[in-house]
């Protein structure tokens, strides 16, 4: 452990995480297993993450059902193995517990397209809108919103509004376009987008679905509308996985972050998955760089210091808290 509360701080600040050398010889999943018992620590993790990480998890899912295991978590520790806005939201919605991400710079390119500043004048826009806002943006961001949705329930929160009321939805333009097809419901929409879920070639898609005609494309929502229009089903990280199961199809093109793939096979270890291809043939772009800063060695470090750790002053918390109970609270799966 550094000792100097002040490099600590400043090696937290330089790098997101702490860097200190590994006990030679240690095997890190038997390791995260033991520390969790011995700090009373629950780990959630996000079918982004590498599987490693993914196979060590107390609670693996969706944005939608790690929020709702972070609101009944009764251990001492919740460690979040996601991205900065999800651990954000276990601390607001389980204040007293204290949480961990082991790398504080896991973002999202959604949460930082809407600073709050810009956020709070395009508000006053629009005085009289509902303001709806997805999970994947920060704490700041949802103080300022009436509700918030995450992909599973977007439709069931749109569909909870009074009809004659106007609606902002942020930050995501794709999702927004998407639900005012589904719900028929015209919204002012913020101009954020998703880095990964943009880089999904439609034509290089077409063409494999013509190289393969059984295989179905499937879609996370957060794609571009001329992807969307071409995919047999549209569903959350959680409603892809539930679609995959259910269909009778053997081959999948997925269109959504690849960690999810690992979760696919493993529940139909006989079918084919295959990840949506990407514009940029040169990149891993169908990976969240920020859902990969999370490995298993700083996973173990951050519990073992209990270091990155999530702070947030007690008023934002209590107005952040609101739009994320109201979510919560209409019950929706
Ligand atoms: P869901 O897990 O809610 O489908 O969201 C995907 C995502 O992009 C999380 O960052
Ligand atoms: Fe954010 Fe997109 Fe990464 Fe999800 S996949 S965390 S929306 S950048």
């Amino acid at each position: 452990m550094i000792d100097n509360p002040s490099l600590v701080e400043q090696q937290l600040k330089k790098n997101g995480y702490l860097k200190t050398p590994l006990e030679k010889g240690i095997h890190l999943p038997s390791a995260i297993q033991a520390l969790k018992k011995e700090k009373n620590a629950v780990l959630l993790a996000h079918y982004y993450q590498e599987p490693e990480i993914q196979e060590l998890a107390d609670f693996l899912g969706d944005s939608l059902y790690l929020a709702k295991k972070a609101a009944e978590v009764e251990a001492d520790i919740i460690v979040f193995a996601g991205v900065h806005f999800m651990a954000e939201t276990a601390k607001i919605i389980n204040p007293t517990k204290k949480v961990l991400l082991p790398d504080l710079k896991a973002g999202c390119s959604l949460a930082d397209s809407c600073p709050p500043g810009d956020f709070s004048e395009f508000k006053k826009l629009h005085p009289e809108a509902v303001v709806v806002t997805y999970i994947n943006c920060s704490a700041e961001i949802k103080a300022l919103s009436d509700i918030v949705c995450t992909s599973s329930n977007a439709v069931q929160v749109i569909e909870s509004i009074p009809k004659d009321r106007e609606i902002i939805f942020a930050p995501d333009k794709n999702l927004g376009k998407y639900l005012i097809k589904e719900t028929g419901r015209p919204m002012i929409l913020w101009e954020g987008a998703c880095i990964v879920h943009e880089a999904f070639s439609f034509d290089k898609i077409i063409a494999l679905a013509k190289a393969d005609p059984e295989a179905q494309f499937i879609a996370h929502p957060e794609s571009e509308s001329p992807v969307l229009e071409i995919a047999q089903y549209i569903g959350s990280t959680a409603g892809l996985l539930r679609y995959v199961q259910e269909d009778s199809s053997q081959t999948y093109i997925v269109a959504t972050e690849a960690g999810i793939l690992h979760e696919m096979q493993k529940k139909c270890p006989d079918k084919k998955f295959i990840p949506a291809p990407v514009e940029d043939d040169t990149c891993a772009c169908s990976e969240c760089a920020f859902m990969k800063l999370n490995t298993l060695e700083k996973l173990y470090n951050c519990m073992v210091h209990e270091l990155p750790e999530i702070h947030l002053n007690k008023t934002l918390i209590e107005k952040a808290r609101k739009p994320i109970e109201r979510m919560l609270n209409l019950g929706t799966t």
